[in-house]
């Protein structure tokens, strides 16, 4: 057999492999799905050539905090993120996870979030990823198992702290998403389904993680007023269990609480020193949830992005809203639910500092639902490598590649991924340095990207300059299987 005889060569393309070493030029050649050779290659012959002069040439970006659970059975050819460059999504953020459900329950927000199909729910992990290795979609992807889901599934009422038996039965169903390729558990203890358990509630449902070092990941009970206590609970809650922990979508939230992660990333960083921890950011200034009613979540600008009993509000302004009815801001809000909303409650300087210190992942936190969703569904990676890397110069484009790549890659446990080398999966992303942009906003929030001409998953071409190829290679990815 012609070992230079290759599947495709990625030619004159300049590197960017993802740990943050500098970019240098060279031909990439990917057989079988992985990638064989990089260099200089004018020996190799390949069945398809792609050239990338002048062009950067990266691993595909994993996207660190995402909603996708169930969009990639519904929507598997998945272009709000290939056509950013995302070839693996981590899912079942925030507490909330496809899987395990009940058929005969009730979904409270923000659980229905992730749901489209309740004829098609999944009662164990085991069936979720059963069915997604069935029927591949574009991206790869790694799942987490949610707590709050878990409480809806055990407990009859959510209101208060889960009892003995409950814990128990909640610890088998992580026990079950463990063995089934979860790799880890999230909580979202900031939403009313799991705002009532205790940090000891969380600790025992979660004890399956131990001994597979599993992630533990949280939507942290408070981003605002309390979050170092909420940074102090995260960090005992990993402790405990001996586990790596991941704090989602990393923000201070409220006027009254701008400026403060001058507090929270120095005590990020201390902790460091002692035990595994991680976060993420995603690059705009306002957040993105179901719609609430408290005073805090309504402070600032909230437009509507979705609303069940008034589809015809989406992308409006909840102030014109309430204004038009002759309601308060809250009781609109009220009638409006369930939804979700887009909230203005952040701090550019916050934003920026969290972005760039130097362990902070990219990730969307995208909610795959409605016409008028915040734009970081479509636009969160080219944001960061164009606003933020090229335009505002808050770090070098390495720094940003690495953020969503072999930084994540680590941090999340999937090897052979996340950075360009030769005997890693074929996750590439081809994009232009002086033109990446998203073009996604809050007007226009579907738009997609520019400048990114290519994005091949496991080795098949599945983006290309701007138009879907058709391509569903995306693998379930496992802590185990992903060698
Ligand atoms: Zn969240
Ligand atoms: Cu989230």
């Amino acid at each position: 057999m012609n070992d230079k005889q290759v599947d495709l060569i990625i030619r004159n393309g300049t590197v960017i492999d993802g740990s943050k070493a500098p970019r240098y030029e060279a031909d990439v050649a990917v057989k079988d799905g992985r990638i064989v050779a990089i260099g200089e290659l004018a020996g190799y012959t390949a069945t398809q050539t792609l050239d990338a002069k002048g062009r950067i040439v990266a691993p595909g970006f994993i996207d660190s905090h995402t909603h996708d659970d169930t969009a990639v059975l519904s929507h598997p050819g998945m272009d709000f993120k290939v056509s950013q460059g995302v070839t693996t999504v981590i899912a079942g953020n925030c507490g909330i996870s496809a899987a395990p459900l009940r058929h005969d329950m009730e979904l409270p927000m923000p659980l229905a979030l992730v749901e489209t199909t309740p004829a098609a729910r999944f009662t164990s992990f085991a069936a979720y990823l059963a069915a997604m290795r069935a029927q591949p979609s574009s991206v790869n992807i790694a799942a987490m198992v949610g707590h709050s889901t878990l409480r809806a599934v055990v407990m009859s009422e959510l209101d208060r702290p889960a009892n003995a038996r409950e814990i128990a039965q909640m610890r088998e169903m992580v026990e079950e998403a463990m063995q089934a390729g979860a790799i880890g558990l999230s909580t979202g203890t900031f939403y009313p389904p799991a705002a009532a358990a205790t940090t000891e509630e969380i600790i025992e449902v979660a004890r399956p993680l131990t001994s597979r070092k599993a992630i533990y990941a949280t939507h942290m009970r408070d981003e605002s007023a309390h979050v170092m206590d909420s940074l102090e609970e995260t960090f005992r809650i990993g402790r405990e269990l001996g586990v790596p922990v991941v704090v989602s979508h990393h923000k201070v939230q409220n006027q009254a609480n701008f400026g403060r992660s001058q507090e929270t990333l120095p005590l990020i960083r201390e902790t460091m020193k002692h035990q595994c921890v991680s976060l993420d950011c995603y690059p705009y200034t306002a957040g993105s949830t179901m719609i609430r009613t408290d005073r805090g979540m309504l402070e600032g600008r909230v437009l509507i992005a979705s609303s069940d009993p008034h589809p015809e509000m989406a992308g409006r302004d909840l102030d014109d809203i309430a204004r038009e009815w002759g309601v308060a801001k809250d009781a609109a809000a009220r009638r409006l639910q369930p939804g979700s909303a887009i909230y203005f409650m952040m701090d550019e300087n916050d934003v920026q500092r969290i972005l760039a210190f130097d362990e902070t992942m990219v990730g969307s936190d995208g909610i795959p639902v409605g016409d008028k969703p915040h734009p970081r569904l479509w636009g969160t990676f080219p944001r960061v490598l164009g606003h933020y890397s090229r335009d505002v110069g808050l770090f070098p484009l390495e720094t940003a590649v690495w953020k969503m790549t072999g930084l994540t890659a680590r941090n999340f446990g999937l090897a052979g991924r996340g950075t360009l080398k030769a005997g890693n999966a074929a996750d590439i992303v081809v994009f232009d340095a002086a033109t990446v942009r998203d073009a996604a906003n809050y007007t226009n929030p579907t738009l997609p990207a520019e400048g990114i001409h290519a994005v091949i998953v496991n080795g098949a071409l599945t983006w290309r300059d701007g138009v879907h190829q058709g391509a569903r290679q995306g693998q379930v990815l496992t802590r185990s299987n992903s060698k």
